[in-house]
């Protein structure tokens, strides 16, 4: 057994981009476990862009993560100790243990997480994105065979989920993605019936010519120009699923341009937050680990090594760098 473990404070917070200073790794003593609490290991932690929202003061929809403390997160590991008769050893769990090696716990609030499926998906299409991507596309959108679907950071967490959804439902899913590579791949692999890449100066005309008969609902990760492209091509009582906003979150204005097609299209616009919709997790995360036992659902991942490695790896997610799912191994 270890006698001490690592873990990343937040140690600044940012003022625009992220830096590496905002960070401090800490070496700290294994605490004891008291009757009731389990000591877990964990192999994976998520790297999600709600994390750079959190690290500054703002007033939001949660709280700032606190100055000295670990860095908020999502994880997967397996229980190495244990005080509690409900949890034994080796079993895996997914919880909330932040930017750590380790985690304790009294079990409350952690998920039993199945050995026949990697246990790093539990944090991508089996965890909080995936159920994200369900939420936007079967509680907000519900959209029906052959309306046409916009998804932008088509090739993300849960832009590559909400798209593979709404084709299952029969819809045409064009999405929107930096780079041939990623639309490449959205295309391919995840079988949307297009992708442009916003990165190309004509990137409006393709996008034009993709969504021939407007756009019908838009399951929206980005704002800015992405989100506006959208809203010049919307078709009347469209829907759209405001989930993120991506291009503004070091602080940068948002600012939307076409609005009069709120109003001349009589669209709909949902913001939501995922974890504000606890009654619909257990529906929506079962249907999808069917569907990915099934091989029904693909996903990738972007996976960086070390604990250590994970300021740089949040940073990079927030630039584009990441392709899939941006995990830290421990
Ligand atoms: N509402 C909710 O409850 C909820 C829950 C989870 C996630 N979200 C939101 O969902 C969105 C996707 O999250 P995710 O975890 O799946 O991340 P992701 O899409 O896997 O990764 C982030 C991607 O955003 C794109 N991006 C970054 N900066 C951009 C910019 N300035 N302009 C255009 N694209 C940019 C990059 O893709 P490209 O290379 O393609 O540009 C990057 O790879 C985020 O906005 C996130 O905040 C919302």
């Amino acid at each position: 057994m270890m006698n001490t473990y690592r873990r990343i404070v937040l140690a600044q917070r940012p003022k625009g981009e992220i830096a590496s200073e905002c960070f401090r790794l800490e070496t700290l003593p294994v605490p004891e476990l008291v009757p009731g609490q389990i000591l877990v290991k964990n192999h994976y932690l998520s790297l999600d862009p709600y994390m750079r929202g959190r690290m500054s003061g703002r007033k939001s929809y949660a709280n700032p993560q606190p100055l000295n403390e670990t860095m908020i997160g999502g994880t997967v590991g397996e229980v190495i100790a244990s005080e509690n008769p409900q949890w034994k050893i080796g079993d895996r769990v997914a919880g909330m243990f932040g930017w750590s090696e380790l985690g304790i716990s009294d079990g409350q609030g952690l998920r039993r997480i199945s050995a026949d499926i990697p246990a790093s998906a539990y944090l991508g299409i089996l965890g909080m994105p995936g159920m994200t991507a369900w939420y936007g596309i079967n509680q907000i959108l519900k959209p029906v065979a052959g309306k046409t679907v916009v998804i932008s950071s088509a090739s993300g967490a849960v832009g590559g989920t909400a798209g593979q959804l709404a084709k299952r439902l029969g819809c045409r899913v064009v999405g929107i993605a930096g780079g041939p590579e990623k639309c490449a791949y959205v295309q391919q692999a995840l079988g949307f019936d297009a992708c442009i890449d916003y990165k190309q100066a004509d990137w409006k005309n393709a996008f034009a010519s993709a969504t021939p008969d407007g756009i019908d609902a838009v399951f929206e990760n980005v704002g800015g120009e992405i989100f506006d492209a959208s809203l010049a091509r919307m078709n009347p009582f469209g829907r759209i699923a405001l989930c993120g906003m991506i291009s503004g979150y070091n602080g940068e204005d948002i600012p939307i341009l076409n609005s009069r097609a709120l109003l001349t299209m009589r669209l709909m616009v949902q913001g939501f937050i995922v974890t504000e919709h606890p009654e619909c997790w257990p529906q929506g995360l079962s249907e999808l680990e069917v569907l990915v036992r099934d091989q029904q659902l693909q996903f990738r991942e972007s996976v960086s090594q070390g604990l250590e490695s994970a300021p740089e790896a949040l940073i990079g997610l927030l630039k584009g760098r990441n392709f899939g799912k941006q995990l830290v191994r421990f």
